[in-house]
């Protein structure tokens, strides 16, 4: 009994092993010898600028300028070619659709892109840099001669200042050497075509404040029960006392539609 006992066992580790040797055995016949194949290398620090810009912002005005003018293989090539690097300053399309004065609609093609030149500097500069940089106002830029820009740090806040424009960066699109994107507030409109800016307006008069809603006499959605809590809907606070006036100042705030663009292309 004993005997037999222990020969199965000594079969079935023998089948153990050898059940978990042969895999391996043939495992490794399997794998054939690494044969090292070269993969492309990309460029290490290689920045498409047309996908940032497309991915972030909205930038599409700027990027169509970028493109119309071709100041983008300029800016292209300095992010891929140089060690300097570069730095560029992108006004969202709220900012071209707000630019009133002056006006970009009579400006020449070399004038605009001058205009989009203006809106880099051929170096790269992190937002720490800019502390730093503000000792050498006015500072050069893509455009050269000059369109010039004065640079101040407020408490870590980068403000950006071309004569007619001061403006700020508001947000960090890229920061990475070789190359920062910074989105600003407005499009930097340089003296050098432009002229001097006239000189400060006082500010104009606050907007009067929005005559009330005549309480009196009519007012169907405060009487009528079923407009009222369809209102009631709509505003956060739909309480009875303030629903009125909260539901004029949503309304107030309420965006208009969009206005077309100085620039048709
Ligand atoms: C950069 O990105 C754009 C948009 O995705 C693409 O059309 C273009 O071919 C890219 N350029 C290069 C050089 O990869
Ligand atoms: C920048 O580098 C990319 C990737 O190597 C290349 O496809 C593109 O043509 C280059 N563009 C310029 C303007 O140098
Ligand atoms: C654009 O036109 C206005 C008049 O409409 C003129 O005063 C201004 O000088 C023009 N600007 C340029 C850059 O030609
Ligand atoms: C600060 O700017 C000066 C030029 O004005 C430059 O020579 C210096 O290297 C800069 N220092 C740093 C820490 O970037
Ligand atoms: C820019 O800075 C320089 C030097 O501080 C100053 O002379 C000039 O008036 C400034 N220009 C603007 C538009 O702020």
């Amino acid at each position: 009994m004993r005997t037999t006992q222990m020969l199965m066992f000594a079969i079935t580790l023998v089948v153990l092993l050898l059940s978990t040797a042969i895999p391996t055995c043939t495992a490794k016949h399997a794998t054939p010898a690494p044969t090292p194949t070269p993969a492309p290398s990309p460029p290490p620090n290689y920045v498409n600028l047309t996908d940032l810009l497309t991915v972030a912002g909205p930038f599409h005005k700027f990027l169509n300028l970028l493109e119309q003018t071709q100041v983008l293989d300029a800016f292209q090539n300095q992010a891929n070619n140089t060690q300097q690097g570069i730095t560029i300053f992108v006004p969202k399309d709220q900012a071209f659709n707000s630019l009133k004065n002056p006006s970009l609609s009579n400006i020449s093609l070399s004038q605009l892109k001058s205009l989009i030149l203006y809106h880099a500097l051929p170096h790269y500069y992190s937002l720490a840099d800019f502390k730093n940089l503000s000792q050498s106002n006015p500072v050069g830029t893509f455009a050269g001669g000059k369109f010039m820009l004065n640079f101040t740090d407020v408490f870590g806040s980068v403000h950006v200042s071309s004569g007619w424009t001061n403006t700020k960066i508001t947000s960090s699109v890229r920061s990475t050497d070789p190359v920062a994107v910074y989105q600003v507030d407005q499009v930097l409109i340089p003296e050098a075509i432009f002229g001097n800016p006239p000189p400060p307006s006082p500010p104009p008069p606050a907007p009067a404040p929005a005559p009330a809603l005549p309480s009196s006499s009519s007012s169907p959605p405060e009487a009528d029960k079923g407009v009222g809590s369809a209102h009631a809907a709509d505003s956060p606070s739909g309480s009875s006392g303030k629903g009125g006036s909260s539901a004029s100042t949503h309304r107030h705030l309420r965006r208009r539609p969009r206005r077309s663009s100085t620039w048709v292309f």
